[in-house]
């Protein structure tokens, strides 16, 4: 009887494994302020980007965030988070770390967290559409992201700077950006997926207001939009500053566990199921065991 018990308690043990990859992936898009660029400024003598290389405490690592590399693997997330993906550019402080910590803080039984940085500094939405190569990248990364048996938990989403240059082009922000997203959930087979998006503390053109307008009204479901207007601000009055997006990071959490209750509702993830069923098949034999033993206490009486 003790044997058959140690078996199974040890049989459990074995099913769980060492290192078990993010079963909550988040996909990071857009363009530089989503890719990072707080601590970012100019070298006046070498005329060159240089990231100061300061991380608060909220955008430090932490061993339940882990980040999906340009080369498809999974590793220690830490700041800048998209060094390998923005590969041109100067990258520094983004949402993606502070905003992974503050849903930690905030829910303590979370898991680990995966994030899957896609951002490119400068694209403007039309860059993103369906068969485009951003837009491929990002299907792609996620898909590789999902082989774990981890469950998209939603995209993280601010862009638009880049379209706010000419009028055109912000008129028909709110068309592009909605026809990217429903692309996306379809060929990500995740037709609710949640989408925190951002709208604009500043863009490279005077249409900003129009490009915003589309923004903050959500046509379509599961949607939220964070507002960055009036976040600090480098030199550039382009780039949020690392405070900016430690707070961005924070409300975008925010945004995110608010949106929770109809994420849950999507049921139990292909990965969670087997967990839970050896756990229901392990707890039934040890009910099992306990009354097989009372049944014979009984007996000898
Ligand atoms: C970086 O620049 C190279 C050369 O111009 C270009 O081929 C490549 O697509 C760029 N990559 C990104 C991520 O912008
Ligand atoms: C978007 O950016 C690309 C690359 O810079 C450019 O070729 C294209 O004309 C832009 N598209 C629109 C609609 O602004
Ligand atoms: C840095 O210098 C470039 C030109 O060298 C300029 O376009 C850019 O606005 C400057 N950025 C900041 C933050 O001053």
């Amino acid at each position: 009887m003790f044997r058959l018990l140690m078996l199974i308690l040890l049989s459990h043990a074995w099913s769980v494994r060492p290192h078990q990859p993010p079963q909550n992936i988040f996909i990071l898009a857009g363009q530089s302020n989503m890719a990072g660029r707080g601590g970012v400024t100019n070298n006046t003598k070498t005329n060159t980007q240089v990231w100061d290389g300061i991380v608060p405490p909220q955008c430090q690592p932490n061993p339940s965030i882990l980040r999906l590399s340009a080369k498809l693997k999974w590793v220690r997330a830490h700041e800048p988070l998209h060094a390998d993906i923005d590969v041109n550019k100067t990258n520094g402080v983004g949402p993606g770390m502070p905003f992974s910590n503050a849903v930690l803080t905030k829910d303590p039984n979370f898991g680990v967290i995966g994030l899957v940085p896609c951002a490119i500094g400068g694209t403007n939405i039309s860059e993103w559409k369906k068969g485009s190569f951003l837009y491929d990248q990002t299907v792609g990364r996620t898909q590789a992201a999902l082989q774990g048996g981890g469950v998209i938990r939603a995209l993280l989403w601010y862009q638009g700077e880049s379209d706010t240059v000419t009028l055109e082009d912000a008129e028909l922000y709110k068309q592009r950006s909605n026809k990217f997203f429903v692309d996306l959930r379809y060929d990500l087979q995740v037709p609710m997926l949640p989408i925190i998006r951002v709208a604009l503390a500043s863009g490279q053109g005077p249409y900003i207001d129009i490009v915003r307008e589309a923004q903050l009204q959500n046509d379509l479901l599961n949607v939220r939009t964070v507002d960055a207007r009036g976040l600090p601000l480098e030199p550039d009055v382009l780039h949020l500053t690392t405070p900016a997006q430690v707070r961005l990071g924070e409300m975008m959490a925010d945004a995110f566990l608010q949106s929770m209750p109809s994420t849950i509702k999507t049921g139990p993830s292909y990965s969670d199921a087997p967990t839970k069923f050896s756990n229901f098949v392990s707890y039934s034999l040890m009910i099992s065991l306990l009354l097989c033993s009372l049944c014979l206490i009984l007996n000898f009486r």
